[in-house]
């Protein structure tokens, strides 16, 4: 059976103030929402019920703000392991004790991702000072406890030229997983986006590093869409080895195998863009997700140039990045160099 997977922020309390934050970009930490422990058994009941409708195996990414900062995490881990779901975390290295570690590799987590925004000055420019030394101090202990360690860079024109060396990073010291994706813009921050030359010259970069470490212990995973379009153009990717049918084979999970739940339970299509479908605590998540409300996501002959692209049923770009940009989902990939006439 396949995975469906959560992103579930039971948290918005966090030790860092990233100055890319979505949580933050609206000033929401006056607020500084979390979910009550009582919520959590609701929004788990309903993401197991939807699962046994689906017919999929849930597969939770829990995160925050960082997630062991919630009183009532351990109180979560704990049922999670009842129920034999595994997880992964998404969070920050500060409270990462070896204790801690053990700790959550016995409650089932089997992956943590760790932000790594660039080389150390750059890094700890965006988020704070010292974050860099503990990012990197933080995988020994996770893996010395037997959990999987991805390191995560978020792109813009602030880090661009660091990305490739942080291949490097990644290699010298053991991550798992190394990936990137691309900030999100709001309309007052599109300068700090990188132009699509910028992004294909910056990924060029990283192939080749990764060509050159493909015998190390670091998976690296493709994980921005618009890897598609690069390999495709190398000749190492074909749509034609594939039917042609109407099945979406790949790309954007957006509408297709992903939902995120924030921590008042608000359900949407992706954290990464205003894209609120409903609430966890109070609909149906099956319904939710079969309904008309979420297949806004999957009209795919509405995007503007991906409906005209041979790489639509396996690309569409980042939805989240364009509507942060140009105000709309459904308008071009910012960052996508192909010409379509
Ligand atoms: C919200 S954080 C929570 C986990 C943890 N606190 C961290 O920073 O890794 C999850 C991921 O979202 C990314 N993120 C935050 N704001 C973003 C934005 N505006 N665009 C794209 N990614 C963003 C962070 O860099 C991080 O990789
Ligand atoms: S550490 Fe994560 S949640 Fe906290 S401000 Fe930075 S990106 Fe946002
Ligand atoms: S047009 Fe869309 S589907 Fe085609 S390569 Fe660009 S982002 Fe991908």
């Amino acid at each position: 059976m396949e995975y469906f997977a959560f992103q579930w922020h039971i948290t918005e309390a966090c030790d860092q103030r990233c100055k890319h934050c979505y949580i933050y970009a609206l000033g929401s930490h006056a607020k500084f929402k979390q979910m009550e422990p009582a919520q959590m058994v609701k929004v788990l009941d309903n993401i197991q019920t939807f699962c046994r409708k689906a017919e999929r195996l849930p597969y939770l990414y829990i995160t925050g703000g960082d997630p062991i900062l919630h009183p009532q995490f351990w109180m979560l881990a704990g049922m999670l392991k009842e129920r034999n779901i595994p997880f992964a975390l998404l969070g920050n290295p500060f409270h990462l004790t070896a204790d801690n570690c053990r700790r959550l590799h016995e409650y089932g987590c089997r992956k943590y991702q760790l932000s790594l925004d660039g080389l150390e000055a750059t890094h700890d420019r965006i988020r704070r000072p010292g974050s860099y030394h503990e990012t990197l101090a933080a995988i020994p202990v996770l893996r010395a406890a037997g959990i999987k360690v991805a390191l995560m860079a978020t792109v813009s024109k602030w880090n661009c030229n660091e990305i490739p060396a942080l291949v490097d990073v990644a290699v010298e010291n053991k991550a798992d997983i190394f990936a990137f994706a691309r900030y999100c813009p709001d309309a007052d921050s599109k300068d700090t986006c990188c132009s699509p030359q910028e992004y294909r010259a910056m990924m060029e970069k990283c192939w080749l590093k990764f060509q050159l470490y493909k015998d190390s212990s670091t998976y690296f995973s493709l994980k921005d869409h618009l890897w598609t379009l690069f390999k495709y153009e190398r000749g190492l990717f074909n749509p034609a080895d594939y039917p042609a049918d109407e099945i979406v084979y790949d790309g954007c999970n957006c509408g297709n195998a992903h939902f995120t739940i924030l921590s008042d339970g608000a359900c949407y299509a992706c954290r990464r863009m205003e894209s609120k479908v409903g609430n966890a605590l109070t609909d149906d998540l099956y319904t939710l997700f079969t309904g008309p409300e979420m297949d806004k996501y999957r009209i795919y002959e509405n995007f503007e140039k991906c409906s005209r692209c041979e790489l639509l049923r396996f690309c569409r770009g980042c939805p989240a990045v364009a509507a942060g940009y140009h105000g709309s989902m459904y308008a071009p990939d910012p960052q996508c160099w192909k010409e379509i006439s």
